[in-house]
C-alpha cells in the first residue's frame, strides 16, 4: 500500500519538524491539502507557506487542491515541485482540459470526487488520469468519520480501471487508520491518505508502516 501522511494534522507552530518526521518514515508522498473557504467551509495554507514545507520535505508532493477555479493555479503546483496535482471533479468546468494542462506541466493528473459524486462520471475520461483520490468524508476537515458506502466506490472504480486497462491509482482520503484501511485495501486501493491517524500516533513512523503492510 502506498502512503501518503497529510500535513493538515501536522502543529502549524512546528511545520518543519512535522515534515522532517515524516521525511523519516517509509511514507511514499507527502499530502497537502489546500482549501479556499468557498469549495470547502475551511481554509488551511497558501502557497508562501509551501515554499517552506517544499524546502524541508524529501518526499514527492501529493497536492490535494479543495478550491473553484484549480486551473489558475497550475504553475503555483508545479512550482512548489508537486507530483501529483488533484483538482476536484465538482471544481472544474472542464475537467479534460485541466487534466491535459497538468500533464503537460509534467505533473500526474488527480481527480478527486466528494461522497456523493459517482464513479460513474469517470467513465469516459479514466483513460487520461493518473489517480483518482475518492473522498471517505467531506473535504474540508482532518479527523472526521469514515463513511462506509466509499468501499462500494473503491469496488465500482476498480472494476472500472481494469475493464479499460487504465494506469490510474485510487487513492482514499478521509478517515483512514487501520481498520477502514484494511477494508479500503480488500476492496482494491492503492493508497491512503492519513492525518490524525499518522500525527496523533504516539509512533508516527509505526502507524505509517501499519498502514504501507495491509
Ligand atoms: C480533508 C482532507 C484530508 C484530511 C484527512 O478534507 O482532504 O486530507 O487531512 O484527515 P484524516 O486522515 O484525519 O481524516
Ligand atoms: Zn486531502
Amino acid at each position: 500500500m502506498l502512503v501518503s501522511p497529510s500535513l493538515l494534522s501536522a502543529d502549524f507552530g512546528n511545520l518543519e519538524r512535522d515534515v522532517k518526521m515524516i521525511n523519516a518514515t517509509d511514507a511514499t508522498y507527502i499530502h497537502i491539502d489546500i482549501m479556499d473557504g468557498v469549495f470547502v467551509p475551511n481554509i488551511s495554507f497558501g502557497f508562501p507557506v509551501l515554499k517552506y514545507i517544499k524546502k524541508a520535505a524529501e518526499k514527492p508532493l501529493d497536492v490535494h487542491l479543495m478550491i473553484v477555479e484549480p486551473q489558475k493555479f497550475i504553475n503555483e503546483v508545479k512550482a512548489m515541485g508537486a507530483e501529483i496535482m488533484t483538482v476536484h471533479y465538482e471544481a472544474c468546468l472542464h475537467l479534460d482540459r485541466v487534466i491535459h494542462q497538468i500533464k503537460d506541466m509534467g505533473m500526474k493528473a488527480g481527480v478527486s470526487l466528494n461522497p456523493s459524486t459517482p464513479v460513474s462520471l469517470l467513465k469516459n475520461i479514466i483513460g487520461d488520469i493518473d489517480v483518482v483520490l475518492l473522498m471517505s468524508v467531506n473535504p474540508g476537515f482532518g479527523a472526521q468519520k469514515f463513511i462506509p458506502y466509499t468501499l462500494d466506490k473503491v469496488r465500482e472504480l476498480r472494476a472500472l480501471i481494469d475493464s479499460t486497462g487504465s494506469k490510474a491509482i485510487i487513492e482514499i482520503d478521509g478517515g483512514v487508520n487501520a481498520d477502514t484501511g484494511k477494508l479500503l485495501a480488500e476492496a482494491g486501493c492503492d493508497m491512503l491518505v492519513a492525518g490524525n491517524y499518522v500525527f496523533s500516533a504516539a509512533n508516527p513512523a509505526e502507524a505509517v508502516r501499519t498502514l504501507i503492510e495491509l
